[in-house]
């Protein structure tokens, strides 16, 4: 089956590789669409592991049910890409996302497990989840990075009429800032070094306002706007200046959300920590529950997913879709990935 894999510094290649193997325990779908995320990019930036096989955001019908005898060929879901052990402490408090094996065989992000970047992928089935007639395709690949966001947000205990600064729009913090709201935050800012991305968040409702964080200024302009900074910062970016700007935005006693992702060490100003007596609360993934959420809210149209997504493309086209994603002023921010295009 065709499939796209990491093949250098920046560089995908489209190839040939066996279609996953029925073996009566896990689920094989045929992709219908697969999103790309930001931590992919972090992959293909580093160039590594060749041979990876990215997708960790997807829909699809199922080919062989494999164990679940509740499902049958044909039928549309979603799934986790993670592996939890399910014996661990955490597995067993329903905080998958502490599991040390969670990330390890995950879909997706792991050679073992190649991801949706194919016409075909392998799923744990207890990760499999339905989807309703209700939700489309499109949608049903937008639930992973949308529970991403829903995740963050109830770790954030924002209350409501508090005033909630969002660092980087992408999809992580559109998403974000769209829960916020929800939540019922009465002011919500996104902070964005990409004019484009930073004019769509405020375009699509989830921002109040965007403010360009190039401009030298604008820790000091948030400082005035928020009369002495804000309750929550949520950091969807994981540099260095975007973890130094939550620590300078937030108001002392306030929450700062770490969701950025960063492969480096990001050094911080410790003192402003400790003279703001700040919370510093890190989110990785989603609870399964959290998962369940969102396709509902999806399916019942309580919230507008596909707002996001800019364009479908090909598995020829992913290559160029990365470069996009990367350019820093290119305004998409979600693109998804039809292996059947
Ligand atoms: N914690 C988790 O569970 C989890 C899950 C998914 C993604 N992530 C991470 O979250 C981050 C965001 O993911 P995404 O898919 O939205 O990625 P993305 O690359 O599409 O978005 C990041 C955005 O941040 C902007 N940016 C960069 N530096 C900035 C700065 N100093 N100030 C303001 N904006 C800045 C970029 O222009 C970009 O639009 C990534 O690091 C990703 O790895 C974490
Ligand atoms: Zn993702
Ligand atoms: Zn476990």
């Amino acid at each position: 089956m065709k499939c796209v894999a990491l093949k250098g510094l920046k560089e995908f290649e489209v190839k040939e590789i066996p279609q996953p193997t029925v073996d009566h325990q896990n689920v094989v779908l045929e992709v219908k669409k697969c999103g790309i995320c930001g931590s992919d990019i972090h992959y293909w930036v580093a160039g590594e592991p060749i041979g990876l096989v990215l997708g960790h955001e997807f829909s699809g019908v199922v080919k062989d049910p494999g164990a679940r005898t509740d499902l049958k060929i044909g039928d549309r879901v979603t799934g986790l890409p993670i592996s939890p052990c399910g014996k661990c402490e955490a597995c067993l408090s329903g905080n998958p996302q502490y599991c040390p094996s969670t990330w390890t065989y995950a879909v997706g992000l792991s050679l073992t497990n190649p991801g949706a970047l194919a016409e075909e992928t392998k799923v744990r089935p207890d990760m499999v989840l339905k989807l309703p007639d209700t939700v489309s395709d499109e949608e049903g690949a937008m639930v992973e990075p949308t529970a991403v966001g829903l995740h963050a947000i109830h770790l954030a205990d924002i209350k409501v009429g508090a005033k909630v600064l969002v660092i980087g729009g992408g999809i992580i913090g559109l998403v974000s800032a769209m829960f916020a709201k929800m939540e019922g935050a009465s002011y919500v800012a996104v902070s964005e070094t990409n004019k484009a991305r930073g004019e769509k968040a405020v375009r699509l409702g989830v921002a109040d306002e965007w403010f360009d964080a190039k401009d030298t200024k604008m820790v000091e302009n948030l400082m005035i706007k928020t009369n002495g900074g804000f309750d929550v910062v949520v950091e969807c970016c994981g540099n260095s200046p975007a973890v130094g700007t939550s620590l300078m935005t937030v108001k002392p006693g306030g929450t700062v959300v770490l969701v950025g992702v960063s492969l480096g060490t990001v050094t911080i100003p410790t003192v402003v920590g400790v003279m703001k007596e700040l919370k510093l609360q890190g989110a990785i993934g989603y609870t399964k529950q959290e998962f369940e959420t969102c396709i509902n809210l999806i399916a019942e149209k309580k919230i507008n997913v596909l707002k996001f997504v800019d364009d479908i493309v090909s598995l020829e086209e992913v290559q160029h879709a990365y470069e996009r994603l990367t350019s820093g002023t290119d305004d998409a921010v979600k693109i998804l990935v039809d292996p059947n295009k």
